[in-house]
């Protein structure tokens, strides 16, 4: 049979074993591991896994249209990169340094820095320069092994500002190959003008912004920072419930910077995804997990900041679907790199290689509502994977601060090259 693309003789390939939900408890470290593998891609999807001279037998090389050898090669999913804040322009060093001189995160945010700071960057861009910066970024990405990422806005705080932004990252999304899934965060801050009136806030993300952005078709989840000084659970409630009522499905930033109940919220709303969860209680754990609302790790933000990290081993010992990912922004993670995060999950959480592999891939495809089509290699998903010049998986996380992308395929077409990959036509 004909092929688009056909992947032949990797070292080993590693995926989640065929399913559409996302892995929980000890089948988090039991991955499905391959040798001497092989991949037919069609029409944008994987139309066959297994070993090299099976797959060869039944799609031969003559056949298809462009062939990559793999042989020393790890192949994995592309990475999903679940949480990020993409649209964003500026940066902020200087906050970065008064950290490392003894400042809080919120002791920045409370005298107008952190978000504030940020929103001001992105009402001073043109769309266009936000087009831009966001393509940057996508080809960064890509060249790390991400193929697809979510992408918040919450720099606008402002109808207009959070259009802008949500607008910018579809633009740029459009002609490149990483896919962009896209998060209303207008409950990201509490702008400069509504600090002293929060309610009228509060009001107009539920009243104007949230109905003009999901009829406009520019988000599929809403989000919401509910934290110790931003969004209380009350307000968050409130806002993810109007955010459901126009389609938005609700994620949250929960309990970051302290424990305010926000991980029981994210249960209680039925939410994609509760992300952060530094400080989040054992019962509201609990509660996600018997809601499936998977846990969203980013360790780039506790590394960053200097805060303790997620307690990734308690999750998974109770049930909760973990997924890990970047939050890259320029205030609290100023890093793209999906690969670190393997590093971070491994060394600082104490996740298996494996583990980590699996967060990083078919588990964050489920926190963005895409468990069913990506972030695996099995037939009928969409083929979205990453060569790595690396012949074991346990390889990437253990070697890092250097790129190991030998190739990244997105939707069955080889989207970045690094040196080395072989093809022929
Ligand atoms: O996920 N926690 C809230 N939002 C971002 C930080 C945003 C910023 O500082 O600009 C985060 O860490
Ligand atoms: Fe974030």
């Amino acid at each position: 049979m004909k092929s688009d693309l056909l992947i032949l003789s990797a070292a080993e390939l590693l995926t989640a074993p065929p399913g559409d939900t996302p892995l929980v408890g000890p089948d988090l470290d039991r991955p499905r591991l391959l040798r001497d593998a092989a991949i037919a891609c069609l029409d944008g999807r994987i139309a066959a896994v297994g070993a090299t001279a099976e797959v060869a037998a039944r799609y031969p090389e003559r056949e298809a249209a462009v062939v990559l050898d793999a042989s020393g090669c790890l192949v994995a999913p592309g990475f999903v990169d679940c949480h990020t804040h993409l649209p964003f322009a500026g940066t902020r060093e200087a906050e970065f340094e008064s950290r490392a001189r003894g400042e809080r995160y919120e002791e920045i945010a409370a005298k107008g820095g952190g978000i504030r700071a940020s929103a001001r960057h992105v009402r001073d861009a043109a769309e266009e320069n936000l087009v831009a910066l966001v393509r940057g970024r996508l080809r960064e990405m890509l060249a790390e092994g991400t193929t697809t990422v979510e992408a918040k806005s919450g720099y606008g705080l402002s109808l207009d500002g959070e259009r802008k932004q949500l607008r910018a990252a579809a633009r740029a999304a459009a002609g490149e190959a990483v896919e962009v899934i896209s998060t209303f965060l207008g409950a990201h801050e509490v702008p400069d003008d509504y600090r002293d009136r929060r309610e009228a806030y509060v009001a107009l993300l539920t009243g104007e912004m949230i109905p003009a952005i999901a009829a406009e078709g520019l988000a599929r989840f809403c989000d919401v920072f509910c934290d110790r000084g931003v969004f209380t659970v009350e307000e968050a409630r409130r806002i993810l419930t109007a955010g459901i009522a126009h389609g938005l499905k609700p994620k949250l930033h929960a309990d970051e910077l302290a424990d305010v109940g926000a991980a029981a919220l994210a249960a209680e709303v039925g939410a994609a995804s509760a992300d952060h969860l530094l400080h989040a209680n054992d019962a509201g754990l609990r509660a996600m997990a018997a809601a499936g609302v998977v846990g969203v790790l980013l360790p780039g933000t506790a590394l960053t900041l200097g805060l303790p990290y997620a307690r990734a081993r308690t999750m998974v010992s109770l049930g909760v679907p973990i997924a890990l990912a970047t939050d890259f922004n320029p205030g609290s993670t100023m890093c793209s790199s999906m690969p670190l995060m393997l590093t971070l999950a491994v060394t600082q959480m104490r996740l298996t290689p494996a583990e980590a592999w699996m967060a990083a891939t078919a588990n964050a495809a489920s926190a963005v509502g895409e468990g069913g089509r990506l972030g695996r290699i099995a037939p009928g998903k969409q083929a979205d994977l990453c060569l790595f010049d690396a012949p074991d998986y346990r390889h990437i996380p253990y070697h890092y601060g250097r790129n190991h992308v030998r190739a990244v395929v997105k939707r069955g077409r080889l989207a970045h090259q690094g040196p080395g990959v072989s093809t022929h036509c």
